[in-house]
């Protein structure tokens, strides 16, 4: 395979995932997977042996990529974890920061006179974070930040926080950038300083990411 990525084992964790309250309902992140099957897809056109795992989305698997499907945060977890050892992990997913404490196996019910429903929820895994600190810690880990404001001052914690070496920010919760847009704009973050890429589409702003990524290889 020829490419500038090539040689290089690639994870990219994409989609959300969906905490199952009962066998009908769950909770769980906006995503549509677009961000990440974009770098998944780059980087296995850069030929590097690519790893997707992906959430629930409604995507077709990019050419040259190896797909594993799972649905919760803990299923996400396994399997990035199993697909170490890797050169490069990006965690591209939107992952569920919480998950019911119990599944009630049969669908609960709604009762005349009930005003509503108490949800207890238990904190997930953090997958990026175990990632960065794993005994086989992939040579580059890149982390995304979803936020609604102060976006260099959010990646940066992150950064510090997850032990990653890059975080690529990007604004949610409005048009054109973030989640389910065919668009993004990425504040790139790392120890060297930070960058703006963008506004741009998801495909082109996948190429440069790696473009970063493949600089800090070199
Ligand atoms: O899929 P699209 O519709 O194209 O949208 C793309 C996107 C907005 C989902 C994507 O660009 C993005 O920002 N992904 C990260 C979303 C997110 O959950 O961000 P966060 O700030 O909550 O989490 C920070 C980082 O920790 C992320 O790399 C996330 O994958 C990771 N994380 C979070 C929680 C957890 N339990 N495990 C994790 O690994």
């Amino acid at each position: 395979m020829s490419g500038d990525l090539a040689g290089l084992r690639v994870v990219v964790s994409a989609g959300p995932t969906y905490e199952d309250i009962d066998p009908v309902r769950f909770v769980g992140n906006r995503s549509s997977g677009k961000m990440g099957f974009a770098i998944a897809a780059a980087a296995a056109r850069r030929g590097a042996t690519t790893i997707l795992v992906a959430g629930p989305v409604a995507l077709d698997t990019p050419a040259g990529v190896e797909r594993r499907d799972v649905r919760s945060a803990a299923q996400m977890h396994a399997a990035v974890m199993a697909a170490l050892p890797a050169d490069v992990y990006v965690g591209a997913a939107a992952v569920a920061d919480f998950t019911p404490a119990a599944f009630a196996e049969g669908k609960i019910k709604k009762t005349p006179g009930d005003e509503g429903l108490v949800l207890e929820l238990v904190r997930t895994a953090d997958i990026l974070a175990d990632v960065a600190t794993h005994p086989r810690r992939p040579r580059l880990v890149v982390g995304f930040a979803a936020e609604t404001g102060d976006l260099e001052a959010n990646a940066l914690d992150k950064l510090a926080r997850k032990r990653v070496d890059m975080v690529a920010a990007n604004r949610v919760g409005v048009a054109g950038s973030g989640f389910e847009a065919d668009d993004n704009t990425l504040h790139v973050l790392d120890a060297g300083g930070g960058r703006v890429l963008g506004p741009a589409a998801k495909t082109t702003l996948a190429d440069a990411l790696l473009d970063l990524v493949a600089a800090r290889l070199r």
